[in-house]
This record gives structure tokens, C-alpha cells and sequence, in this order.
């Protein structure tokens, strides 16, 4: 894995960027706008396309190369300008070289007229690592999928269905990995039906890679020191050309959801109302049901929770999906009360041993230090404000939560009924609908229901057969000290402590794969009280930890709830009796892909298994759903939502001859 680079650029003598990597410009040194709008949007026929769509509607367009983002904003602003309320935009677009805050900033003020759109791109441009990274604008309005990386990496891995694309990267003289027959195969696999492409370049060479592709391109008069532009549409796979692969049948997507967009989200913790917000920004009224008297009462309700990134160096589907959770709820906190519902004060992971001073070694390779650095001893204590024995990863963009505020946030958006005292005891299908019922009380019906309870999601028969664990975990407490003030970031090792909230510090946090008692315990405040000692024995002191007795410490426990291969589990779930039956020869030959489709329970969803980093893994958890569900391209590599597909614990059972 490569780490990912920031562009590199000059500025000419009128402000304009200019990318030293490839001595060209961004746009075009007449009138950047204009060529903008005639190459991109026109071409592409974009007003008629967004006045055109319904209520509920949306158009999908791709980019390749999305430098200062100025193609997304004017198709941002033409879409507001012609497209009716209720309709959407999602703009997916990759980009190798991602600008940094501030070249950004200084690109785009060179255009005043897209302020009204740079201005909210620019507050929701933080955490942009590698991989995916959804950006939600405009309540969601506007959904803009950014993948960070080399376009031949990231493209393979996108889930989506193109209706335009742009054509934009450098020159292809200067730039000729982004022009290349590989690189237009994969916009043709992409393509939707009557996919319409368009770019600035007229050259032969291109025109027919492109057409090789099964686009027919035409050249069409061009702009400025353009003489002639390409244009074209997607006429359909070459005959000639083997067929891309396609989904096996048990990750394939469910036919998407039609009728009514009514959903109900059974659980209100952060998966639940994660899952709520992402579909009610979609237009679906969702009835959020939880047993207790309110949100967030359960794991989601610790006081403070860290943003923890626990990578690793080689791209697994864990921490792919890490980096991207990470990037989306950091960008969603920034609509939350800094101090009070979440802090920025970065975390500092401890090399509290050998072994982890070895890996953390590794991450600093493979990651940008826009995300994380290495700190020695001294480095590590100036940040921490207290001292350390240790050295450790430094994840400046990290800090803590206040989990029961962004749940709430989540499920204040328009389009959520929320419903507590509501305990789903069973749940029945009649006449299309899912009734949730609670003994002979039906609580509520709809199309969709989304389980969200955590590890209790067991208790309704077609998730029964999940492999979720209960893991109890207890935080304690800490009122903070004159002394403790001075401790400045989240510093973890095997525990975490965190700068106070509200004048307690939240120390964290005991594992017990047994215990179900959710009563806080003396034992688990002393364990907690150890990891304390190991984290930093000045501040055990400045906390006064000495003369406090952990029969009278406050804190509270909750249940983790894990899957075996520490991966949530998100997506649609099937018949699981039919499901055995329709791909029982996995078990003699596990290579076999049956074309039998998957049997789904049409309408029925989960979103649960978020182990110890709900945090992270949750939010972006939501916008995997809404996206399985309404058949939107997905915020994450298909791999990877493959990973956390329901479906693959039945699959790995079937082949292991244990279904
Ligand atoms: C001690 C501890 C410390 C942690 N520290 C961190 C941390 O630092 N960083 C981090 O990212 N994560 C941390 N986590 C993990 C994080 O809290 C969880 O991953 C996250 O809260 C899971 O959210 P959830 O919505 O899936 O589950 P929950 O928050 O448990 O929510 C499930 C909800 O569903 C409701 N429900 C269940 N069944 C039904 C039903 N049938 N009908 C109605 N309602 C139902 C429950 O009442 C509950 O409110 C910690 C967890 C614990 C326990
Ligand atoms: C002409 S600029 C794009 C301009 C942009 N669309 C805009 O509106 O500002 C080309 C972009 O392609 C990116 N790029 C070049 N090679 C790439 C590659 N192999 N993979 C992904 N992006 C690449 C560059 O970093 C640059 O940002």
C-alpha cells in the first residue's frame, strides 16, 4: 500500500493551480467556468437530465481526476437550479493526488459565484484519506463519493451504475495512465444504460480507445483554445470482449425496494439511528423503535467514546473499512457542539511494547501523516500534556464522542418518528408489510425493517442464526482535578482516558466475554484503574487515583456485540432455510456459483455487529444499507461490502459442510 499524496502545485501569476507532477494546468487558463460548463455539463445534456427527474429521483455521475472539485461544484449548482426538491445528485470521483484544505480553499476562491456550494464542500472536506469517502451535502441532497487512490486501484472496486461521465484528467500526453483502454473498460463495466460520457481532449488515439470500449464517441465543436471536444454514450459491453464478472448470486443486490418508502428501524443506538438518518435523508419516513425511554441507552450511551483506528499496514477489509468510517463520522461531527458533543484533540495510540512499537512502525509507512505520525517520548508527552512513558501513533484528526449526541443529531432529521417504550418481540410478515409486534400488540408495520438491536437481533428468526457475541464492557468515571486539566488528547494503550467532558474524564474499559450482569462492578473500576497506571502513572497521580476506592466510583457497562471476524454485519438478509437449500452444492465444491437467485426476505435488513468501534464502523454502516437498498452506488469497495454482507457466514458454513 501506498500512502497517499497531496498535490503538489504552483500558483500562476493570475492565482491559478498548476500540478507540478504533471506540468498541467487544472482548467483551462481562459475561462475554467465556461469550458466547465460547454465540455462537462452541456455534453452531457445535465439541465435537461436533472429538470427531468421526479420526486425520489436521482442521476449518478462519475469523474475521473476531481482535482479542485470545480466539475462537481457547477454540476451542484445546475442541479440545484433545475432539479425539483426530493430529487438527488450523487457524484462519484477519484482522485490520486487530493488537494489539501488549504490549496483547495485558495482554488476555489477564485470562482466568488460557487460560493453559496465551495463553502459547505470546503467545511465537510476533512479526514480525505485513502479508499472511499462519502461526503453528505446539503442534508443529503447531494452525496459525493471521492476515491482516494489511483484511479486503475479504486475504480475495479466501485459498486455503482454511471449515468454521465466526465472525462477529466490531465492531458493525456502529460497524464497517460488516466487515458488508457484498462481504465475505459472499467467506466464501460460501470455504465448504466444510455450512460452518457464526455471530455475536453479530441485526440485519435483516445477517441478510439474509448469507442473500443462500447462507447460511440463523436467529436463535437469545442471552447476557447479547444478546436474540437469528444462526446458520446454508452451503447453496450463489446461483443467481442469477454463479459465482466458479476456478483455471485449471494451478494448480488435484491431487487431495489418500489411502492412505499416507509422503513422500520428496530434499535436506537448509533447503528439504528445511523441506519434512520441515511434513509430519511433519501425521502423514506422511518419510525425509529427502542425498548427503553429514549436513545442511546445501551452501548451507545457511554459518555464519551474514542475514534480509534486500529489498522493495519496491509489493506484488509477491516481497516479499509476503518479509514472510510473514520473520514464519515468525523465529517458528520462537524455539525455537532465542539467541547460538549465531541472534541478534535487528536489520540494518541501508546508503544506500550516492543511489538507495537514494531507495528505501529508499519502504519507510519503505509498511512499519510495527515492521519497519523509517530511521536517519540518527548513529542508524545508535549501533545499529551502530561507525562509518558512512551513514545506512540499520533491521529491528530482523532478525539472523543459523546455517542448519545450524534444519535440523537441522527435521528432529529426530518423523515424520523422516533418510538420508545417499544420492544419488538416478534416480527411477522402480512400483505408486503414487516409488523413488528410486541406479544399481541402490533407496534408498527411497513415494507423495510432494518434490525438494529445489537446482539438481540437473535431473537427474530431469520436473524437468529447470526454468529453475534455479547462482549461486556465497563467505563469509569473520573472527576477531573486542577491537575488533569492539563492532559490535552485522548492517550490509549491497552485502555483509553480522555480529556474531561463536562469535568469527567471517561477511563475505559474492561472486556468480560461471560459476565451478562449489567451492574457496574468494584472489580472492573480497579481493572480500569490498572490500565490507567499503564497509560501514564503522572496522571494516575494527577487524578489522585491513589485515594479513590473503587466500591464508590461511578461508571456504567453495556454490552459489545461482535461477529467472529470482527467485521460488522450490514445488508439484506435471506430465507435462511431456502438459502442452504439453493447453494447446498457449495459443500461439495466450493468454487461452484449456482445462477439460482438468492432467496431474499424482501424488505429485511441489519445493520449490527459493531464490536468496539461503533464510533467508527456505524455511520458509514447507515450509508451502506440505504445503499444496498436503494440501489446506489456504495460508499465502500464492493470487496469490502462483500465482507460485511449477512450472506457470508451462511456461504463460509455451506463450504466448511457445517450448514
Ligand atoms: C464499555 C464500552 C466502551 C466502548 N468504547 C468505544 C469507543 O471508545 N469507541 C467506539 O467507537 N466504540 C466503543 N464501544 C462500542 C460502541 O459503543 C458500540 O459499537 C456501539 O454503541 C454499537 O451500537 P449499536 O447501535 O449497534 O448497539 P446499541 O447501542 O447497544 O444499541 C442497540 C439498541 O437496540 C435496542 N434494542 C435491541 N433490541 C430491541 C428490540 N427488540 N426492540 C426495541 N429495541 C431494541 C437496545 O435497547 C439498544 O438501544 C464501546 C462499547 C462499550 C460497551
Ligand atoms: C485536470 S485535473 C482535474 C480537474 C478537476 N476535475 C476539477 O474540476 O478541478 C486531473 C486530475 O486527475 C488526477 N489524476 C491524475 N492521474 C491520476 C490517476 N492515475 N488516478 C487518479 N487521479 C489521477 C490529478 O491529480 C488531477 O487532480
Amino acid at each position: 500500500m501506498n500512502p497517499v499524496t497531496h498535490a503538489q502545485l504552483d500558483w500562476d501569476d493570475q492565482g491559478r493551480p498548476h500540478s507540478r507532477v504533471f506540468d498541467d494546468v487544472y482548467f483551462s487558463d481562459q475561462s475554467g467556468l465556461e469550458e466547465t460548463r460547454y465540455v462537462f455539463l452541456q455534453q452531457n445534456r445535465l439541465q435537461e437530465r436533472f429538470a427531468a427527474l421526479p420526486v425520489g429521483g436521482r442521476l449518478v455521475i462519475g469523474e475521473t481526476g476531481f482535482g479542485t472539485g470545480l466539475n462537481f461544484l457547477c454540476a451542484w449548482q445546475l442541479f440545484e437550479q433545475h432539479a425539483v426538491a426530493g430529487a438527488r445528485l450523487h457524484f462519484v470521483s477519484v482522485e490520486k493526488y487530493p488537494l489539501s484544505h488549504a490549496d483547495l480553499q485558495r482554488a476555489l476562491a477564485l470562482w466568488p459565484e460557487l460560493a453559496p456550494f465551495a463553502e459547505p464542500l470546503l467545511a465537510q472536506y476533512v479526514a480525505i484519506h485513502q479508499g472511499f469517502q462519502r461526503l453528505i451535502l446539503a442534508n443529503g441532497r447531494v452525496t459525493l463519493t471521492l476515491l482516494i487512490g489511483d484511479a486503475l486501484e479504486q475504480l475495479p472496486q466501485l459498486d455503482a451504475q454511471i449515468d454521465a461521465w466526465f472525462l477529466d484528467g490531465f492531458a493525456p500526453a502529460k497524464n497517460p495512465d488516466m487515458w488508457t483502454a484498462e481504465l475505459f473498460a472499467e467506466l464501460a463495466r460501470l455504465a448504466a444504460p444510455g450512460s452518457t460520457i464526455s471530455t475536453f481532449t479530441s485526440t485519435g488515439w483516445v477517441r478510439r480507445l474509448i469507442n473500443g470500449a462500447g462507447f460511440k464517441m463523436k467529436r463535437t465543436p469545442g471552447i476557447g483554445h479547444k478546436w474540437e471536444i469528444l462526446r458520446g454514450e454508452f451503447l453496450g459491453w463489446p461483443a467481442e470482449t469477454p463479459p465482466p464478472a458479476v456478483a455471485k448470486p449471494w451478494f448480488a443486490r435484491p431487487p431495489a425496494a418500489r411502492g412505499e418508502r416507509r422503513a422500520l428501524v428496530i434499535g436506537g443506538g448509533l447503528a439504528g439511528c445511523a441506519s434512520a438518518a441515511s434513509l430519511a435523508a433519501r425521502g423514506w419516513q422511518v419510525s425509529l423503535l427502542e425498548r427503553h425511554d429514549g436513545l442511546a441507552r445501551e452501548a451507545s450511551g457511554n459518555p464519551q467514546g474514542v475514534l480509534y483506528l486500529k489498522l493495519s499496514a496491509h489493506g484488509t477489509a477491516l481497516s479499509q473499512l476503518i479509514v472510510s468510517g473514520f473520514g464519515h463520522t468525523r465529517r458528520l461531527l462537524e455539525q455537532l457542539q465542539r467541547g460538549v458533543d465531541w472534541d478534535g484533540c487528536g489520540v494518541l495510540q501508546l508503544a506500550f511494547n516492543a511489538k507495537e512499537a514494531e507495528r505501529q512502525a508499519q502504519l507510519a509507512e503505509a498511512f499519510d501523516p495527515q492521519l497519523l505520525l509517530l511521536l517519540d517520548q518527548q513529542q508524545a508527552q508535549v501533545r499529551a500534556g502530561v507525562a509518558l512513558e512512551h513514545g506512540g501513533l499520533y491521529f491528530p484528526e482523532g478525539g472523543w464522542v459523546h455517542p448519545p449526541a450524534l444519535c440523537q443529531w441522527q435521528a432529529q432529521q426530518p423523515g424520523i418518528d422516533v418510538l420508545p417504550h417499544h420492544d419488538v418481540l416478534e416480527l411477522r410478515k402480512a400483505d408486503g408489510q414487516w409488523q413488528a409486534w410486541d406479544g399481541e400488540r402490533l407496534l408498527a408495520s411497513a415494507p423495510v425493517v432494518v434490525l438494529a438491536g445489537a446482539a438481540e437481533i437473535k431473537r427474530f428468526a431469520p436473524s437468529a442464526g447470526l454468529p453475534l457475541k455479547r462482549i461486556r464492557g465497563q467505563i469509569t468515571a473520573l472527576a477531573q482535578t486542577p491537575a488533569s486539566q492539563a492532559l490535552s488528547t485522548v492517550v490509549c494503550a491497552e485502555g483509553y482516558v480522555a480529556p474531561a467532558r463536562l469535568g469527567e474524564h471517561t477511563l475505559g474499559a474492561s472486556f468480560d466475554f461471560n459476565s451478562l450482569d449489567l451492574t457496574p462492578s468494584a472489580a472492573d473500576h480497579a481493572g480500569n484503574l490498572a490500565l490507567l497506571e499503564e497509560i501514564s502513572p503522572d496522571l494516575r497521580q494527577r487524578l489522585h487515583a491513589d485515594a479513590l476506592d473503587p466500591e464508590q466510583l461511578q461508571g456504567r457497562a453495556a454490552f459489545r456485540c461482535t461477529s467472529p471476524d470482527y467485521l460488522p454485519i450490514v445488508g439484506p438478509l435471506a430465507d435462511p432455510a431456502l438459502f442452504n437449500e439453493a447453494y447446498s452444492v457449495l459443500g461439495k465444491d466450493a468454487r461452484q456459483v449456482p445462477d439460482t437467485p438468492c432467496p431474499w426476505l424482501d424488505g429485511l435488513y441489519v445493520n449490527s455487529g459493531h464490536g468496539s468501534r461503533g464510533l467508527i464502523t456505524a455511520p458509514l454502516s447507515g450509508e451502506l444499507l440505504a445503499a444496498w437498498l436503494d440501489n446506489e452506488p456504495l460508499p465502500l469497495p464492493r470487496s469490502v461490502a462483500q465482507d460485511c454482507h449477512p450472506n457470508r457466514f451462511a456461504v463460509r458454513a455451506l463450504i466448511r459442510g457445517k450448514a
